[in-house]
């Protein structure tokens, strides 16, 4: 199924106008010292692409970066609405910010992201944080020098959601944070709305980017060296479907492991309803893919999947993996879970359990279900309490601890080619990282950082591993 064309639009001039007048301005304030910014980000690796490019514009606009708050002239939190405690640490270090701002009244205070996009947030923002004085959502993106210079100049707060959901916009300078692990957007949106998720709404409709611009992107990435690059969508496996040309990701991939050279190509996230054989496949039959599948299933219930809306069940999703698993080896699988989702029972979540079980994914991310408002799952009957979901929770941890150390037990005595990337404060060994995503730790030299080296797996605790260098 094919979605209404969307047809991208570039960064206007004006905005390239607005960088430079914001340089001009903030030379006069500083008098010729160059402005930082503090820039915070929570939530996903969609959150962490977006403010790449702010820093981009940043950069364009004169400033460089810290990582200390109070020497910034410009702070900003790039922030995440998936759970509530993701919104509560973001009131509590906004809060924080208050004494801040007393002490230099200079500094512009501004939060964008994915809670900006929810109209109750920002209106909490503005009647009871006065000291933030730019807010703007994840579809402002585009005029955001605009908004800058306006919060900068006029001395007036600045609030903007936006509702240009069906746009989307190429041309952004982009400052990446990792000399050779990078984020790549393929797609930006979601039109799944699973019943519990604010994503839909914060994010808008799913659009794709054109194929072209995606593999300029991953050509110069690699050329500049990115040894990890990870494609990201909420769900990448519909990808095309907005293009004039529709192209399914399997394809997209492929021409991206053509380009050569050295570097390891992943993926997130792949809904299951649409993973498909030609996607698996693709991941067997690829040069620099990594054999990792990260296909969250949320439940093992067909009842809560059915509830979650999630259009697949138990039984669709045990065949993709049988698949994946007879097709790619050595393949890793990774998942998201939900738990004490409305109305599930313990039968359900025990249905979770056991497809833990069958699968033996190597790692999982796990979360208690948090209302979110404006979402159908919001108004669903809640009976189980949070202490009972509190137990079950604890209960499914050990059973993945259980499992996860048995795969990672089951390494020891193989060869790994690994990527180095960096060093552990504590002991100083170095952190590396399998193509399946599975932590090693080994002794060597700092200079290794950023390179693939090949280790011998000598021991493993729980889910992380230990090598050594061969
Ligand atoms: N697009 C991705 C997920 C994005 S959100 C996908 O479909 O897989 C990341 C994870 O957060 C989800 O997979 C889900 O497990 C979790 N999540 C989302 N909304 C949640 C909520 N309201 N409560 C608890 N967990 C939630
Ligand atoms: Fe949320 Fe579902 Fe979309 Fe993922 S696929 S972002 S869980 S609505
Ligand atoms: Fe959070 Fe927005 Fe990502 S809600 S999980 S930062 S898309």
């Amino acid at each position: 199924m094919s979605l209404p064309v969307i047809k991208p639009q570039n960064l206007s001039e004006k905005q390239t106008e607005m960088m430079r007048l914001i340089a001009e301005i903030m030379e006069i304030r500083k008098r010729g010292e160059q402005p930082l910014a503090y820039i915070r980000t929570y939530g996903c690796q969609q959150n962490v692409a977006d403010s790449e490019k702010i820093k981009g514009m940043l950069e364009v606009s004169g400033f460089s970066f810290t990582d200390t708050p109070d020497d910034a002239d410009f702070i900003l939190f790039n922030t995440c609405a998936v759970r509530e405690h993701a919104e509560d640490r973001v009131f509590g270090n906004v809060g924080a910010l208050k004494n801040l701002k007393r002490r230099h009244p200079q500094i512009l205070i501004a939060l964008c992201g994915c809670m900006m996009e929810q109209k109750h947030i920002a209106d909490r923002i503005y009647s009871s944080f006065p000291f933030v004085g730019l807010v703007f959502g994840t579809h402002s993106l585009h005029h955001f020098p605009e908004l800058l210079y306006r919060a900068l100049v006029d001395g007036r707060r600045v609030f903007e959601r936006g509702n240009d959901d069906q746009m989307l916009y190429e041309g952004f300078p982009v400052h990446r944070d990792g000399a050779f692990k990078g984020w790549l957007p393929i797609m930006y949106g979601c039109n799944n709305f699973c019943t519990y998720c604010i994503v839909p709404y914060v994010r808008g409709r799913e659009r794709s980017r054109e194929k072209d611009v995606i593999l300029k992107e991953a050509r110069q990435m690699i050329e500049s060296g990115c040894k990890d690059i990870t494609l990201l969508g909420q769900n990448v496996n519909s990808y095309g479907k907005t293009l004039e040309t529709p192209l399914s990701f399997a394809r997209l991939l492929q021409e991206i492991d053509e380009i050569g050279g050295d570097y390891w190509l992943r993926f997130m996230t792949s809904h299951p309803k649409d993973c498909s054989k030609e996607l698996i496949d693709t991941i067997a039959c690829g040069t620099h893919i990594s054999k990792h599948l990260h296909l969250p299933f949320q439940s093992g219930s067909d009842r809560i999947l059915k509830a979650m809306n999630r259009h697949y069940d138990r039984k669709k999703y045990l065949e993709t993996i049988a698949y994946a698993k007879e097709k790619i080896e050595g393949l890793s699988l990774t998942s998201d879970i939900i738990v004490g989702f409305p109305g599930e029972t313990y039968e359900d979540f025990k249905e979770t359990l056991s497809l833990i079980r069958e699968v033996e994914f190597t790692s999982l991310f796990t979360f208690i279900f948090s209302p979110r408002k404006g979402t159908p799952a919001e108004k669903f009957d809640d009976p189980v309490s949070a202490e009972e979901k509190g137990k079950w929770f604890q209960e499914l941890l050990e059973v993945q601890e259980e499992i996860a150390a048995k795969r990672c037990a089951s390494m020891v005595g193989q060869q790994e080619r690994v990527l180095i990337e960096g060093v552990k404060e504590k002991t100083g060994e170095l952190n590396a990282r399998t193509s399946g995503n599975i932590i090693v730790e080994l002794q060597g030299d700092r200079s290794l950082v950023g390179s693939f080296q090949n280790v011998k797996i000598t021991k493993a605790r729980n889910w992380i591993l230990k090598g050594e260098l061969i």
